[in-house]
């Protein structure tokens, strides 16, 4: 008999079931410990620490912007460990969707898989804005200069450098990267994992030589006041500040639950996974700490307000050479987290369709390119519409609320599978449960509390119409819960 409730659950065993059926385990097993750790610094280093920590510092932080980054570090460490858990124990594509679905049931897959929307779709459009940025400045050094009313979102005031002002119309190049890198993904993928290795080092060595050179140029007044004193408003500067960039560069992290969705090809996912999640996590937050320091060491924290803050940090170092190399890196490294992000939302949907909450059409696969080629390019227009009007800012937060929403989510799967599933098999175990995950939930409520009251308006705005579109579609083509309409 069907369970028809809303609260139906798929059972670990036949998640992981389906999955030997569907050869998911005969993927070949390739993947070592240093190979996952790369995907996720693939998938990680992006629009965060090219372009949010500018904005984030500027506004809310100062320089003390370096300890927001270790307070988002602290709590993606208790959360990389619940998915850890996780990803060895259903090594199924579908990431935190798929837990909750064995977990809290049917209604809450939905509501996560909805809400990871924000972090994937909404997230290309933040990454795509701040490429953006980026490539503007770097054709204005080679002596193109696209107006700036064309790279801005309809209605944000830009300064000028005469000092004028201008006001943005549409955000043109962020179109032209999702179109391209949506033409890549429904082409095929296949040639795109060897890519992806080559720009992941170009991303990493310009970041490293960043932090190497810039630390020469340092100018430690810049430092003073390390937390500027708060303005009377909570998270303009103070401590409130620094909670409000944490929540802020928390985009930073966001990538290394992608990992996730390689368990199955890891060579041996109990010691494998937690070393690429953590590892990749480790050496990120390092590298974020630095960049940090450096950025705000070489041009006052007021002026990082811009599209393109490291550009502007190597131009206060004044090597024009090496300015151009950091442009082109930032655009590689941007470029591969939108290309994850787009191919991870399309793989999520996939597997939605497939469960019967979203129509077939996501689940469609070309018959020669065998991608999900209409579900990649309904997603690309979105993503391009959504970049081309809105400002990074309320992209960035919105990716933030939503990602953390889904974390809760995940640690509070691991402590309910612990007692409804305990003897499944869990090739690694989170030490310490409840309390690790306890504290990543009760860390990603902290950096919540610490957005804006219109961020949390438009959370709750998002899920009411996600729930609007399950009660109206999802709920009555649920194949686990009518089994027999399929
Ligand atoms: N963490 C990714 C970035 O910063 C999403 O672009």
């Amino acid at each position: 008999m069907a369970d028809t409730s809303y609260m139906a659950r798929k059972s670990v065993a036949d998640i992981v079931g389906s999955a030997d059926a569907h050869g998911t385990h005969s993927l070949s097993k390739t993947l070592g410990a240093t190979s996952i750790t790369a995907m996720g610094i693939g998938a990680i280093i992006g629009a965060g620490i090219f372009v949010l920590t500018g904005t984030a510092a500027a506004q809310f932080a100062g320089p003390g912007i370096m300890l927001s980054f270790v307070l988002g570090g602290i709590a993606c460490a208790f959360v990389g460990l619940c998915y850890s858990e996780l990803a060895a124990m259903l090594p199924v594509c579908g990431s935190s969707y798929t837990y909750t679905y064995a977990t809290l049931g049917e209604i809450f897959a939905w509501i996560i898989g909805w809400d990871l929307i924000l972090e994937y779709a909404m997230g290309a459009a933040t990454v795509a804005v701040g490429w953006s940025g980026y490539i503007v400045s770097l054709l204005h050094n080679v002596g193109i200069n696209i107006p700036p009313a064309l790279a801005t979102a309809p209605g944000t005031v830009i300064k000028l450098a005469d000092g004028t002002t201008a006001t943005g119309l549409v955000n043109l190049p962020a179109i032209v990267i999702v179109a391209i890198l949506t033409t890549l993904l429904v082409l095929g993928t296949k040639e795109s994992a060897r890519l992806n290795n080559v720009m992941v080092a170009v991303k990493l060595v310009v970041v490293v030589a960043f932090i190497a050179l810039g630390a020469f140029f340092i100018k430690p007044e810049n430092w003073h006041p390390f937390i500027p004193a708060n303005t009377g408003e909570f998270g303009n500067f103070g401590m409130s500040g620094i909670l409000r960039g944490s929540a802020v560069v928390f985009f930073a992290f966001i990538g290394f639950d992608a990992v996730s969705t390689a368990a199955q090809e890891a060579k041996r996912p109990q010691r494998d996974m937690p070393i690429g999640i953590l590892g990749s996590l480790v050496i990120c937050t390092v590298l974020y700490i630095l960049v940090a320091g450096v950025l705000t060491g070489l041009v006052p924290y007021a002026e990082l307000n811009v599209p393109d803050p490291i550009a502007k940090g190597v131009d206060a170092i004044g090597l024009n050479w090496f300015s151009i190399l950091i442009k082109i890196g930032a655009l590689t490294g941007l470029t591969t987290v939108i290309l994850v992000l787009l191919y991870g939302q399309s793989r999520i949907f996939f597997t939605m369709s497939q469960d019967g909450l979203l129509p077939p059409l996501f689940a469609r696969v070309h018959p020669r390119l065998q991608t999900p080629h209409l579900s990649q390019i309904l997603i690309g227009t979105i993503v391009a519409i959504v970049a081309a009007l809105t400002p990074i800012g309320v992209l960035g937060e919105m990716v933030s609320i939503g990602t953390l929403f889904a974390f809760i989510l995940v640690c509070g799967a691991v402590i309910y599978l612990r007692r409804s599933d305990s003897n499944a098999m869990r090739p690694f175990r989170v030490p310490g449960v409840p309390v690790v995950p306890v504290l990543g939930i009760l860390f990603c409520l902290l950096l919540m509390v610490g957005l804006p009251r219109v961020t949390w308006g438009r959370l709750v705005v998002w899920l009411v119409i996600g729930m609007v579109i399950y009660l109206s579609y999802g709920r009555n083509h649920s194949k686990l819960r009518f089994p027999e309409r399929h």
